[in-house]
């Protein structure tokens, strides 16, 4: 069976989930999701079933995502696909309105990034997740969570559930060879040899400058 053929046996054909989700459409997400992305993500956030993720990082990464829009352009859900490297890739912030569940917008956005994945030739895709029932149906299967490595790295280690975790680490295909994480490093503190004198501040040279004073040089010698 092709790749391809594998993700259509875990739903329905790839074509139809990038044009038909029960009347809804999933596509790539644009700048202009942003806004919604940020309040639908972090609305299931509070009670830890999603990660929250703040606006400037998920404009930063929005070319993650994909948007399940109703056919009058509604937005519905989104769902997101992280690149750990050409061995694995994470489905991250999937989610659906709550008007929108159960009529297919979930499965077909995930079903629209494991289709990505592929695109991308990575075959290992991984999540966490505390509805594992729900990834089954795509081919997903429960695994040990110490061999996922990169995700722990990326998100657990600073998570406050680190050692209280409730979710269940899935794979979908082979499970990853390589880890490109490590534990993070703590930088240290550089000593900076301090300078006497000032240091120009733009907004404060502005101003001076708007009211006829003299605009110092980024240093004034004490
Ligand atoms: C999980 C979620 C995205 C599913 O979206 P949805 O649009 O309701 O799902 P679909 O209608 O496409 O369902 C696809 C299949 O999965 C099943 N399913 C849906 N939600 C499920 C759940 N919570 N548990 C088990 N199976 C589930 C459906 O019955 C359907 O099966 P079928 O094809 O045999 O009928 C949605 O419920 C949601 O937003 N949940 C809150 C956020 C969340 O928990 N995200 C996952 C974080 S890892």
């Amino acid at each position: 069976m092709s790749s391809t053929g594998s993700l259509m046996a875990a739903s329905e054909s790839t074509a139809s989930t990038r044009s038909r989700v029960g009347g809804a459409m999933v596509r790539q997400a644009r700048l202009q999701d942003a806004v919604n992305i940020f309040e639908l993500v972090n609305s299931l956030s509070g009670d830890g079933t999603l990660l929250r993720r703040n606006y400037a990082e998920i404009c930063e990464n929005v070319r993650d995502f994909f948007i399940a829009d109703s056919q009058s352009g509604i937005f519905l859900g989104c769902g997101a696909l992280h690149l750990y490297g050409p061995h694995l890739a994470e489905v991250r912030s999937i989610v659906v309105k709550p008007e929108a569940k159960g009529q297919g917008a979930g499965g077909r956005l995930l079903v629209g990034l494991l289709e990505e994945a592929e695109i991308q030739g990575v075959v290992s895709v991984c999540l966490f997740t505390r509805i594992p029932d729900f990834f089954f149906h795509f081919g997903f299967r429960i695994a040990d969570r110490t061999t996922l490595p990169d995700k722990i790295y990326k998100d657990c280690q600073a998570c406050p559930r680190l050692y209280a975790c409730d979710e269940v680490a899935m794979v979908r295909g082979p499970l990853p060879r390589i880890a490109v994480l490590g534990p993070t490093k703590i930088a240290q503190p550089e000593l900076v040899k301090l300078q006497v004198g000032h240091i120009a501040h733009p907004v404060e040279e502005a101003a001076q400058s708007a009211v006829g004073g003299t605009s110092s040089t980024s240093m004034k010698k004490g």
